[in-house]
């Protein structure tokens, strides 16, 4: 040590650790040595031990509650070091005899006790000076890191990239910068992926229309920007597209060479970082909370683009077929698909549903706009938490006219067919597709076509048997897991046809042939079951109004649908696709829940 050094609190403590040996060792003799205890002790306090039943965790030396070491309780009178030679000046330590417990005798610790503690104090205090010395240490290395980084901020400061306005640069959004090789582009967007190296920062940043790999070199990764950077911070970027070099890959196959760089809006690091919110065990109620955040992520991005570009084939194919768009109400006060399902609010005072299906609505436009469609949102208070039911969904709803039950089954063929083609030759959705199924194939026609009592036949084929292990009988609604189970055992898409009018929906035609059964269809597919539920609706007033009576529905709400029976009928059908449903076959996602923006099931409205 320099002479007027101070001494570490590390120094002190081994010099302390040292004296203390010395003083342990000529103590460890004073059988001999040691002083007469002919002063007075009669104040001192009292600490009682008890090997066998104290505790030094709970213990608080009472008699009535003893420690169990000696060590210990002489730690708990907080002993300076000059006492450690002679433990029990300022205290009297009773130990009880070991075979005393009944008899609750205690004697005050022996000279070969004393030795002993004296001994086990040695080792405590050079235990206690090994971790101070540890704790200096580590305060140093923080000291000279803090240091470090500090000096590194103070030269980072006077680092400052100049935005030259007197360059050329265009602003782009990042979908268009494979056409833009060799120009200086401006972009904005959030930092996806982030590694920094040595001499280059690689960055993956994305806007929303796609990816791109930025580099940053020399003063573009050394000012304090740089050094705060975090992911999902939004940055601006400007410099070069150039074409990836031979043997790499990026994102669209070219990267951004920055010469101009800053924080838009700079995201937490430590342990408020986007990294650490979500990970791949988090739990699955979390992830429902941090919606929103999982939503930056690579898969749900992939499947909410999928969705739009869904949304936007079907759209096409309706258009192709001269079918109008419309958009019904979402609050009514009508049922659809009966009223254990239904979402009730009080409208103005009166009792009022969140729609279940529009397809009523659809049916009155018929006469004034022909076929029509509408894209809207079904509410359905299921009290069920499968991986195939929302609160909310999005349900995709045609009307057609003029048409025969085979008319309809042939369309509904026509257009899962003619979507999923141009969901295969866009190059977007197609990549994604790959990407999320790579086994998928397109499904071929003709769709089987199964009649209702040919499906109970096969169940009870197949062995597939009711919830509770009897066979099935026609008049059955075929539950979820066995539905499921023939879609999967047959791997294709499957038309479930002429349901039994007991089990459907009260608008069904009944087959003319058998008018216990519906001109009804379900359409099951591989992974999800049920994707499509539609049929031919009652023409003829007097069956609807029977119909109404059947299901114990009065007709006076319904006015404004009976109608359509009333001036100029005609024979008309229809269906709703679960859209959520339809993408969680095509992308092979788990369940629904992953296919809808904000989904919400039973229990569930937030975010
Ligand atoms: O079979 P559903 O109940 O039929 C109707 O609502 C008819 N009124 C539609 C019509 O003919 N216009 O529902 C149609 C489809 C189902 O096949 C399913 O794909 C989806 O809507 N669906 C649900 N999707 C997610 N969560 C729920 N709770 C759903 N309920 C029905």
């Amino acid at each position: 040590m320099a002479e007027n050094a101070q001494p570490t609190i590390a120094e002190q403590a081994q010099d302390v650790a040292s004296k203390l040996a010395t003083s342990v060792a000529d103590t460890l003799n004073f059988g001999e040595k040691a002083p007469k205890e002919d002063v007075d002790r009669s104040g001192l306090p009292i600490l009682y031990i008890d090997e066998k039943a104290g505790s030094d965790e709970t213990g608080s030396g009472a008699e009535l509650s003893p420690f169990s070491t000696p060590l210990k309780a002489y730690q708990s009178i907080k002993p300076t070091i000059e006492n450690d030679s002679n433990p029990t000046q300022n205290v009297i330590l009773m130990i009880r005899k070991s075979d005393s417990v009944e008899r609750n005798e205690w004697i005050e610790l022996s000279t070969s006790g004393k030795k002993k503690l004296v001994k086990n104090i040695s080792g405590w205090r050079k235990s206690q000076a090994k971790l101070l010395a540890e704790g200096e240490k580590l305060q140093k290395d923080k000291l000279e890191k803090d240091e470090k980084e500090r000096k590194r901020r103070e030269e980072a400061k006077n680092i400052i990239l100049v935005d030259d306005e007197s360059k050329e640069s265009k602003k782009t959004k990042i979908y268009a910068v494979p056409e833009l090789v060799g120009s200086r582009v401006r972009i904005q967007g959030w930092v996806h992926r982030f590694r920094p190296q040595k001499t280059n920062y690689f960055l993956v940043v994305r806007d929303g229309t796609a990816m791109l790999q930025c580099i940053l070199t020399g003063d573009c990764i050394k000012t304090l920007d740089a050094l705060d950077l975090t992911t999902e911070s939004t940055v601006e970027l400007v410099g070069t597209i150039e074409k990836v070099k031979q043997g790499q890959t990026a994102p669209g196959g070219v990267e951004l060479l920055v010469d101009y760089w800053k924080i838009l809006g700079k995201a937490p690091g430590g342990s408020d970082a986007f990294e650490g919110r979500l990970q791949q065990d988090t739990d699955a109620s979390i992830r429902a909370d941090l919606r929103h955040l999982e939503l930056r992520g690579e898969t749900a991005t992939s499947v909410m683009r999928v969705r739009a570009l869904l949304l936007r084939a079907f759209r096409d194919a309706f258009h192709k077929r001269r079918i109008t768009e419309v958009t019904p109400p979402c609050m009514v006060q009508t049922s659809v698909e009966g009223g254990s399902t239904l979402f009730e609010f009080d409208y103005y005072g009166a009792p009022a549903y969140l729609t279940q299906s529009s397809q009523l609505y659809l049916e009155t436009v018929l006469p004034s706009l022909g076929d029509v469609y509408c894209i809207q949102e079904s509410f359905r208070a299921e009290k069920s938490l499968t991986r195939r039911h929302l609160s909310e969904y999005t349900h995709l709803e045609a009307e057609l006219v003029f048409i025969k039950f085979k008319d309809l089954l042939d369309h509904l063929e026509d257009m899962i067919c003619d979507v999923v083609e141009i969901l295969l030759n866009d190059p977007v959705s197609s990549e994604i597709i790959k990407t999320l199924n790579p086994d998928f194939q397109p499904p071929s026609r003709p769709f089987m076509r199964m009649d209702y009592r040919d499906a109970i036949t096969y169940l009870n084929e197949n062995g597939i048997t009711k919830e509770d292990g009897s066979e099935h009988v026609v008049g059955d609604d075929i539950a979820e897991a066995a539905e499921r189970k023939m879609t999967d055992q047959i791997n294709r898409p499957i038309m479930l046809i002429h349901f039994p009018k007991l089990l459907k929906a009260f608008y069904m035609q009944p087959l003319e042939s058998a008018p216990d059964f519906t001109e009804s269809v379900d359409v099951l597919l591989p992974n999800v079951g049920e994707v499509v539920g539609g049929s031919m609706r009652i023409t003829d007033y007097d069956t609807l109004m029977a119909a109404y009576k059947r299901e114990g529905i009065p007709s006076d709400p319904y006015y404004w649908f009976t109608d359509q029976r009333k001036y100029g009928t005609t024979e008309h059908g229809g269906y709703g696709l679960g859209v959520e449903r339809f993408l969680a076959w095509l992308l092979n996602r788990w369940t629904v829940r992953e296919c809808s923006l904000y989904p919400r099931w039973m229990g569930r409205a937030t975010p």
